[in-house]
């Protein structure tokens, strides 16, 4: 096994592995060239200090890491089909973490994802709240969209900043098509000049937003704890 870095793959290289990792994923998971190079840039990866394992087989492990001042984020985590159940996963994950310096890591796991949570248990990871994937269509028009939670790390502002062809609505409402990516005070339903079926992601479950859009009948198509230790 040879034990190397993200930053040593080419991006070619990188889009594979990540998609190698999360075969047979709980929920289909395919990513692109163009994924890869702002997943890494707005969600501050590092992929230097992401560890990749090889052999000579190929790709069998991956962890990327992310880290905003003392917080750190676990951004991508997955093992290689043909090496599952061989618990390499906490090595890993370790590996991840190792010499790290941060106050807080974080990650989000499906709620369903079993294999994943005993992991970051053992690892001493703790369910700190719940987040859900919705979908579904605009209020009213002159209903004010209720305000987000407090936004998980793909949310936070220093995510927001880094994204392209992002639109903002009164300064409070921010989106990019389909997906509604932050929701503060002053903006109504009406102020958002998309059609068809919206989409929030990894909104704090029970935040004043999660409520209305329950109340207006949105389907919540994944559930996912964020995780902390
Ligand atoms: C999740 C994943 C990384 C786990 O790796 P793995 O090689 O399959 O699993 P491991 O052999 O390392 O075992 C991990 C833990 O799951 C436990 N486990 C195995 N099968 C299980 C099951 N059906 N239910 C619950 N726990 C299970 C193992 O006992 C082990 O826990 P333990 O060390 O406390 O005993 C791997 O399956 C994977 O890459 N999946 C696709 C991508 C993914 O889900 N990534 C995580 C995103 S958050």
């Amino acid at each position: 096994m040879q034990y190397l870095h993200f930053s040593d793959l080419s991006l070619e290289q990188q889009t594979h592995a990540l998609n190698l990792v999360y075969q047979d994923y709980t929920m289909p998971f395919q990513v692109s060239q163009e994924w890869v190079v702002e997943h890494l840039h707005a969600h501050q990866i590092d992929p230097q200090r992401s560890p990749l394992w090889v052999d000579r087989r190929g790709v069998v492990a991956l962890s990327l890491l992310a880290l905003r001042g003392q917080r750190a984020w676990i951004g991508g985590f997955g093992i290689a089909p043909a090496y599952r159940g061989r618990r390499f996963s906490l090595p890993l994950l370790r590996a991840c973490l190792e010499g790290l310096q941060a106050d807080c890591v974080q990650l989000e796991v499906l709620t369903g994802n079993l294999k994943a949570q005993a992991t970051y248990r053992r690892a001493g990871f703790e369910v700190t709240r719940q987040l859900a994937v919705l979908e579904g269509p605009a209020g009213p028009p002159h209903q004010e969209i209720q305000p987000a939670g407090s936004p998980c790390w793909q949310r936070e502002s220093e995510s927001l900043a880094r994204l392209a062809d992002l639109r903002v609505v009164k300064g409070s409402l921010v989106y990019r098509g389909n997906l509604i990516h932050q929701v503060g005070p002053g903006a109504c339903w009406g102020d958002l000049p998309v059609v068809g079926t919206l989409r929030v992601s990894n909104e704090p479950v029970g935040s004043p937003l999660y409520q209305q859009l329950i109340g207006l009948g949105w389907r919540e198509v994944a559930r996912q704890y964020e995780m902390s230790r």
